[in-house]
């Protein structure tokens, strides 16, 4: 995903193999396709949306930290 704060690459297999998660935790309700992708900031999922209903320093590490894990240089 293209944006401000250095691209983001989201891997499936991290979320779907390593973490385990179920494809109906994330489709269709926080995600449809990239064709559709909808853009958030930081902002928003900071409040819960997005990559931040779960990055959120319980389920997984927060988007308020380790900026890097996420984006690209
Ligand atoms: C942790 C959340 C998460 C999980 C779990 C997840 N996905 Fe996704 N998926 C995403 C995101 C993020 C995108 C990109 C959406 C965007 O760009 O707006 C995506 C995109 C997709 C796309 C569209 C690809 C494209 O090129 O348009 C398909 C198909 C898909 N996922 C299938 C699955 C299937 C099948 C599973 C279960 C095996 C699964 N996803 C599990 C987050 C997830
Ligand atoms: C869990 C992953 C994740 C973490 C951690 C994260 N980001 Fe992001 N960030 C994203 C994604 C994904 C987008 C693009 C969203 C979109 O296009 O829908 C984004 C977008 C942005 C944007 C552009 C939109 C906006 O809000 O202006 C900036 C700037 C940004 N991030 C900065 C940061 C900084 C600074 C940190 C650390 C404090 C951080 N990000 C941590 C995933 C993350
Ligand atoms: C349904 C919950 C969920 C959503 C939504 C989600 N993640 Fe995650 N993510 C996890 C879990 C659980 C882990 C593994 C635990 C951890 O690393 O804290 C993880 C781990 C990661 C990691 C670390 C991978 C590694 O190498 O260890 C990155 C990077 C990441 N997510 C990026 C994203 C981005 C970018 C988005 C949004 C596009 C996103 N995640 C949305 C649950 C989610």
């Amino acid at each position: 995903m293209k944006n401000d704060g250095g691209d983001t690459v989201f891997s499936h297999a991290t979320h779907v193999v390593d973490a385990g998660l179920k494809c109906r935790e994330c489709h269709p309700k926080l995600y449809t396709n990239t064709r559709q992708h909808r853009a958030v900031t930081m902002a928003m999922m900071e409040q819960g949306q997005s990559c931040g209903a779960c990055h959120d320093g319980k389920a997984a590490f927060s988007v308020k930290e380790r900026c890097e894990s996420c984006h690209q240089q």
